[in-house]
């Protein structure tokens, strides 16, 4: 019997994408596009996503650089590496790293980095050019990824009920705003719900598209889907497992087996957006390097 779930391939999808942006980094006149990751600390899932990214920075033909920082490094020398690679014409886009420890505040850092290497999106000039949709800006690397997942499925947001399980910086905000803009494949209606949300059930289930980017292991049950919906799969969150050699295994915030069949389309876990933000940051980088022209 044909496997009645249908699942977006994050993978697949963001291979193509780095095909095509390897094919684009080849094609450009030097320096190489290079981006400089800042890591703080050794937290284990920040080690792995960082090394993931600089990986495929490589494949791709992109320079990279990699400072990592004691846990309890002060704020004064995080932003003195910071301003450095803001000053370093060879270093294009700046990722720092969150989960950042609880002494340093987030916020504060990622508008430290210069907004023309603000490859995460993350800057408050960013956000505004989200806003005011100016295309001139970088979008966080997770929302644009889902965007551009839904838009290789084929999915014309306009006039569906976009609802957002979420409300952070990295992901939640940004994913609303992009669902919501004046533009080709959005114009969507949005809610965004989140921890103080009343009768959550009762707004997730008039999603025709949901988004879930809340960090709690498959929090979103069968009850609170409607037939025939889009979920997006943000979570990436870390679960014991005996029978598993490790002891754990990832699970996202949806509970994929109980949800799968009811989903017209679902991003499984991992495999789904995770792949399509590394792919998104590689391009906010290349975009980076031409914007520098240098
Ligand atoms: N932590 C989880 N997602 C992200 C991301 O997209 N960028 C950065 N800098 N940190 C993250």
């Amino acid at each position: 019997m044909p496997d009645p779930i249908h699942r977006i391939d994050g993978n697949a999808i963001a291979a193509s994408l780095v095909a095509e942006l390897k094919a684009e980094v080849a094609a450009l006149p030097p320096p190489r596009p290079c981006i400089a990751f800042v890591r703080v600390g050794e937290d284990p899932a920040s080690v792995s996503y960082v090394a993931k990214k600089d990986r495929t920075a490589a494949e791709i033909g992109m320079e990279t650089r990699l400072h990592v920082l004691p846990d309890a490094v002060g704020e004064e020398e995080l932003f003195a590496v910071i301003d450095a690679l803001n000053a370093d014409p060879l270093v294009h886009g700046i990722l720092v790293q969150a989960p950042l420890p609880p002494h340093l505040d987030e916020v504060r850092t990622f508008r430290r980095v210069s907004p023309l290497k603000d490859v995460d999106g993350f800057h408050s000039e960013n956000l505004g050019k989200l806003c005011q949709e100016d295309d001139a800006g970088f979008v966080a690397c997770t929302p644009a990824g889902i965007m551009e997942l839904l838009a290789r499925e084929s999915l014309d947001l306009a006039g569906l009920h976009v609802v957002v399980l979420g409300r952070s910086l990295i992901v939640g905000k940004p994913v609303g705003l992009l669902a919501l803009q004046k533009k080709p494949l959005a114009n969507a209606t949005v809610t965004f719900c989140h921890s103080r949300t009343r009768d959550l059930p009762a707004i997730t289930r008039q999603a025709d598209v949901l988004i879930a980017a809340i960090g709690r292991p498959r929090f979103v049950t069968a009850e609170m889907i409607k037939p025939g919906a889009v979920v997006i799969d943000v979570g990436i969150n870390r679960i014991a497992d005996p029978s598993r050699k490790s002891g754990s295994r990832l699970v996202g915030d949806v509970d994929f087996a109980a949800v799968a069949p009811l989903a017209s389309k679902i991003t499984p876990v991992p495999g789904g957006v995770g792949p399509m933000t590394v792919a998104m940051l590689m391009k906010n980088t290349l975009k980076a390097r031409r914007l520098a022209g240098s």
